[in-house]
């Protein structure tokens, strides 16, 4: 019986020192101290032994029994410490490892551009008005007194979808839609911003799909000298306070006074022969403009007679290479990161 009592203690000892998680240490608590344990059915056995063995043996049980006991309540806060250990090495953070940085987006150099232009436009009483991309031949020509045969058609060589739908040549058309929204109703202010889209190579000055500005204004006793003062307080806003205008005589059929606006070079100032935005010339040309044509005018819904008006387009490419004296639009397109980074 005592041997068979050390045997057991040596199991015990050696399955408790061999257990590797505090589950497995269980098992041997109950295998060996458990209600049917190995130990617990010994004592079981104790009535066979004799009565003066009994003592003796009894004492060697409960010896083991405490030993046992000892070495698993030992084992368990090893196991737990080493346990507390394992997840705190796991856990670990390096608070002086360097931050990961953050790639933000910015806006594209001709939001920026088309931003700044609304903003001028806004604070002057301007609303913004849209039109479709996908026009009716009426809207991006006739209303605007280019009828079919009209040879000034040929300046805008149009992407036709049937014979009377195309994709616009210009945002003009929305001056007719504004006009035609408000039913005789004066004052108009508005401005329109949009892609339009023309037959044209793709190279440093031409896109066969660009942006425009449309403005008009329509009241009763407005001048051309409305018109200068507009458009001069405008490239003093965009290009900055020491920019002057130029006006050009020109033609458009939807302006009866019809002009081409230049704005002096915000770059060199008409001071560098070599400068890659004006090429020395000093003026650069930004719009067209005019007075509002008194047949526009009346086929829109209003009469000459009474409200007279002006109006501009430009090109927000052509804008935005003055502004930031980039020298080729395919720039704008091509989505180089190396060139957006720098807005
Ligand atoms: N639509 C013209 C173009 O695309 C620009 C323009 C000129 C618009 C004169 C106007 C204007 O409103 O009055 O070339």
């Amino acid at each position: 019986m005592e041997q068979k009592i050390q045997e057991l203690r040596a199991a015990a000892q050696a399955e408790i020192s061999g257990a590797a998680d505090l589950k497995e240490l269980d098992g041997v608590r109950v295998k060996f101290l458990g209600k049917k344990g190995e130990l617990t059915s010994l004592l079981r056995g104790m009535n066979q032994v004799s009565a003066e063995d009994r003592p003796k043996i009894g004492k060697v049980v409960n010896e083991a029994r405490a030993e046992i006991e000892k070495l698993i309540a030992d084992k368990n806060s090893a196991l737990k410490a080493a346990a507390l250990q394992n997840k705190l090495a796991s856990e670990k953070i390096d608070v002086t490892l360097p931050g990961r940085k953050v790639h933000c987006g910015h806006l594209h150099p001709l939001t920026l551009t088309l931003n700044r232009i609304k903003e001028i436009f806004i604070q002057m009483g301007y609303s913004v008005e849209e039109g479709p991309e996908v026009e009716t031949d009426y809207f991006n020509f006739e209303a605007l007194n280019l009828p079919k045969d009209h040879p000034a058609r040929d300046m805008q060589d149009s992407f036709y979808i049937t014979e009377e739908i195309l994709l616009r040549t210009q945002t003009s058309p929305v001056q007719a839609r504004t006009m035609q929204k408000n039913t005789g109703n004066a004052p108009i202010r508005m401005i329109a911003p949009g892609r339009v889209y023309r037959r044209d190579d793709f190279d440093a000055s031409h896109s066969p799909m660009f942006h425009q500005v449309e403005g008009l204004v329509v009241d009763r006793g407005v001048t051309f000298g409305d018109l200068i003062g507009t458009l001069d307080f405008f490239c003093k806003q965009m290009f900055g306070e020491n920019t002057n205008i130029r006006l050009r005589p020109s033609f458009f059929p939807f302006t009866s006074v019809s002009t081409e606006c230049d704005c002096s070079c915000p770059i060199c100032h008409g001071r560098d022969s070599n400068c890659k935005v004006c090429h020395g010339a000093g003026w650069l040309e930004i719009l067209g403009a005019g007075e509002v044509h008194p047949k526009v005018l009346e086929m829109s819904g209003y009469s000459p007679s009474v409200v007279s008006g002006f109006a501009f387009g430009m090109g927000v490419e052509r804008i935005a290479m003055i502004k930031y004296g980039i020298d080729d639009l395919r720039l704008f397109f091509e989505n180089d990161l190396r060139f957006l980074n720098q807005f």
